[in-house]
This record gives structure tokens, sequence and C-alpha cells, in this order.
């Protein structure tokens, strides 16, 4: 271990406790993906003793020239080190947390600290002492249940569980990262307290859900919420996705499953957040807007749209950013069944210029949604959609090299209609607008200026407009 120990800061760590008599060690997180061969920039330090004195004293010897940002309440210090964020903390008695809501916390030894830790692998401690330099200190079998890919608490859950709720979230988050399962007392805990998720902000539990979609196989951390039952206090919306109903012996699919299926589908193909997003939301209207039709059977006629505009109260309700990355989300949600209109039949060029006029810059993770929303079982349905899909693709192209539609603006602007006309803003030149906009998307016109003005006139007169000589 205690070659592993190459960051300069920990031998100074060391010299320091050396000199203030004290004990130090590194713990947590950092311990934890040293062993795990994770990178990790956030080293936490606990010393049996004032964690503000160790952290001054270590700022000192670096050379003088990092600041300690000290929270006494908390009795933390911190000090940014290069990229390196490293805290200092007395070892204590109460629940480890940053934002605890009691911050008088008592002082205690080393196995008080890690016995109010969350998992026993997060619990794991190397001494930065001159005798013991670079021993590992695991009372809980952290390494064990490393090796057996467990997450477990190292006192009775529902008391880890209580001292800080966000924690329920947080072993289903490590269990998905990490692809490990969670010891059956957890599990049970956790169903048991899953309303205290309630007193936990919300902004801290979306965190740890960005981390589950942002994990390799998020269907995973879906699952466990699910079944733990937290995700009906978390995102009731997706949980209403769950189950399948028989009518007249016809049923439909389960759209939670095969949400999770699309959204690990899409995880294949994309790092990006926001476009898991447009995955998990795709079909989230699908439940209100079922219907059972004997001749057809259950349809969810309008999902689409009214799937779109169900994600400003989502987005809102989770704390996620009401900005241009929810307007992304919408518009992905919106559009996520044309290409498939497009795939099943015999495809027109002004279908294709009009998706791509819509869908603009964002029409590639468009068609990434759509490849991932298939999840057939019978393989061989999936192979035709994904040629007809190779198919749309390959239109898409020719026609944006012909059209130019991406990111198009309509050659005549709200200003020459104005201008030529000698009229004020107003209804018109929005008619106008539209039409020249929706004649050439049709094709009917070129996306040329000079067809376009003629075009315009012909349309003005319509309204009684002439041209001003
Ligand atoms: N911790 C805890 N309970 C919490 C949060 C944190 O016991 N609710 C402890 C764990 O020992 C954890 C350490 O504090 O390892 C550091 O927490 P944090 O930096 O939030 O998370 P990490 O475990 O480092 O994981 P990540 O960086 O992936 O969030």
């Amino acid at each position: 271990m205690k070659t592993k120990l190459t960051h300069p800061v920990f031998s100074i760590v060391s010299a320091c406790a050396e000199e203030m008599n004290v004990k130090a060690f590194v713990i947590g997180g950092w311990v934890r993906d040293l062993l795990l061969e994770r990178p990790c920039k956030d080293i936490d330090i606990v010393a049996i003793g004032s964690g503000i004195e160790l952290a001054e004293r270590v700022a000192k010897k670096l050379g003088g020239q990092y600041n300690v940002n000290t929270f006494k309440n908390f009795g933390t210090a911190q000090i940014v080190y290069e990229d390196y964020d490293i805290e200092f903390v007395g070892a204590r008695k109460e629940s480890y947390r940053a934002e605890s809501r009691n911050p008088s916390v008592e002082n205690g030894t080393l196995e008080d600290d890690q016995n109010r830790r969350d998992f026993t692998i997060n619990a794991l401690a190397i001494s930065l002492n001159a005798g013991s330099y670079g021993e590992l200190l695991d009372p809980f079998n952290g390494l064990k249940d490393m090796e057996a890919k467990i997450i477990r608490t190292p006192l009775n859950p529902d008391i880890t569980y209580s001292d800080d709720p966000l924690r329920m979230m947080r072993a289903i988050r490590f269990a998905t990262q990490l692809n490990y399962t969670i010891d059956p007392a957890s599990i049970e805990s956790i169903s048991k307290n899953k309303e205290r998720i309630k007193i936990i902000s919300k902004e801290r539990i979306t965190t740890e859900l960005n981390k589950i979609i942002l994990a390799k196989q998020p269907s995973i951390g879906f699952k466990l919420l699910f079944d733990t039952g937290l995700l009906h206090f978390i995102f009731p919306e997706m949980v209403a996705l769950h189950g399948v109903e028989v009518r007249n012996g016809k049923s439909h699919k389960d759209n939670f499953y095969h949400t999770l299926e699309v959204l690990d589908n899409i995880c294949r193909t994309t790092d990006d957040l926001w476009l898991r997003w447009a995955a998990i939301l795709h079909d989230i209207a699908k439940p209100p807007t079922k219907r059972f039709e004997p001749e057809h059977g259950w349809t969810f006629h309008g999902h689409e749209d009214k799937g779109s505009r169900m994600v400003p109260k989502i987005f809102a309700d989770l704390k996620l950013p009401l900005n241009e990355k929810m307007k992304y989300v919408q518009k992905l949600v919106l559009l996520h069944l044309r290409p498939i209109v497009l795939a099943k039949s015999e495809v027109s060029d002004s279908a294709v210029r009009r998706l791509l006029f819509e869908a603009g810059d964002d029409i590639d993770d468009l068609m990434k949604l759509c490849e991932a929303d298939i999840t057939s079982k019978n393989e061989y349905k999936v192979q035709k959609y994904l040629k007809n899909f190779e198919l749309v693709r390959q239109k898409l192209k020719d026609i944006e090299e012909k059209d130019k539609v991406r990111n198009w603006q309509p050659p005549i602007s709200g200003e020459d209609i104005m201008k030529a006309f000698s009229i004020p803003a107003g209804r018109e030149v929005g008619i106008l607008k539209n039409a020249i906009r929706e004649a050439i998307l049709d094709g009917v016109i070129q996306n040329d200026f000079n067809e376009a003005f003629g075009f315009m006139i012909k349309e003005a007169e319509k309204l009684g407009l002439k041209i001003k000589e």
C-alpha cells in the first residue's frame, strides 16, 4: 500500500501529524478508488485531533501559496492543491456528512469515525503515521466486500440509513456504477425506510440520480429504485410506465422495462446526460394517453406531444435545469416517432426536408434515440428496422447535401416582407413568412430568393397586398 501513496501531500501530512503528535489517515472514497483503480481527485484526511490545525500546518509546508478554507461549524478544512480537493476533518462520533444538520460533532476515535460512514467499502482507511505508514485499516471487511462485489453498511442498516437517508440513493448509485449487488439486509432496510427520502433535498437526490443515469448500465439502478419503492417518491411519472394491461386478450408492452432497454441501448452510443434523459422520457406520456380501441387494441396517440409538454414539470420537480438542455429533451421527445414513420413508408423528399428543418443540429441525436427505441425480441424485425433506418439516414444526407435545410433560414425574412409591401409587423407578415417556408419545405418552390419572391407576391395578392413600386 505504501508504494501507492505517491501523491506528495501524503508524506507532508505524515510529517505534520508527527510534529503535532496526532494520528492521521486517508479515508473513504480515495482509498476505495485506489483499490478499485478508479481515478479520484478528492482526498479525505481524518485526524484524531483537530483537522483544521493539521490543514493549516500542511498548507504552510506545501509552500504557503495554498489557501485553507475552514468550516469551523463542521470542524473541517479544505486545501485545493492543483486539481485535487483535499479535505481535513477531526475523527467524529456522529454521522459523517458534509451537510449534517447537527454541526456540534463530538470528537471520536478512528473506529468511531469508520462506524459512522455509509458503506464498508467507503470506511477503509490507510495510516499516514510514521510507524504504520501505508497500513490498511479495514475493521468491517470492506476489502472482502469489494472482492465479493457487495454494498454493505458497517452498522445495522437501519441506523446507517436513518443517520442520512440519502445513503439509500448512494447504495443504489454505487451498485449501478460498480455493478455490485446490495446486501439483502440493506435492500430490506431501504424498502422499509424509503419514505425518509422525503427529508432530503431534491438537488441531492437528483445528483445521485444523474450519476445512476451516467453509469454504463443505468437500468440496474432504476430497477433497484423501483423494487425498493424509492422511485415512487422521487419520480412517480416513471413508475406509472410500469405494468401491462390485458383486455379482450390484447396486451401492450411494459413501458417501464421498455424504457430501461432504450436507456441502456442509448448508453452504448452516447455519454451525454441529456440524450440519456430524452431516452428516459421518450414514452413518459404513454400512461396518460393510453386508450383501448376494440378494433386496434392499445393505442397511445399523441404521447410524443403530451410527453414533450410534460418535460418542464418533471424537470422542475427534479430541479433539473429549465434551460436549453430542457428544450433539447422536449424536442427529442416530440420528434421521436418521426424517423420511424419515415422508415416505415415510402419516404418523400418533403417529409425528410421537414424533419431536417425541425430537428436542425439535433438530427443525429434523434436518429440515435430512434435506433435505441427498437427493442423487439424478434431479431428479424430488429434487423429490418435498422436497415430501414440506414435508408432514412442516407436520404437525410442526400437531401441535406441538395437543399441545405439543416439550420436553414428561409430566403425572405420578416423585414424583407415589411419593406416589400410597406406594412408594419403584424398578422400578414406571419402568414406570408409561413407560406414561403411551407412551400419550400414541401418542394413547391426551390430554396431560392427569386422563386420565393415571386411566390410571395402571389400569396400577398390573396391578402389584398400589392408590392410597393
Ligand atoms: N459519506 C458517508 N455518507 C454520506 C456521504 C459520504 O458516510 N452520505 C462518507 C463515505 O465514507 C464517503 C466519504 O464520506 O466515502 C466521501 O464522500 P463523497 O465525497 O460524497 O463521496 P465518495 O464516496 O467519495 O464518492 P463520489 O466521489 O463518487 O461521490
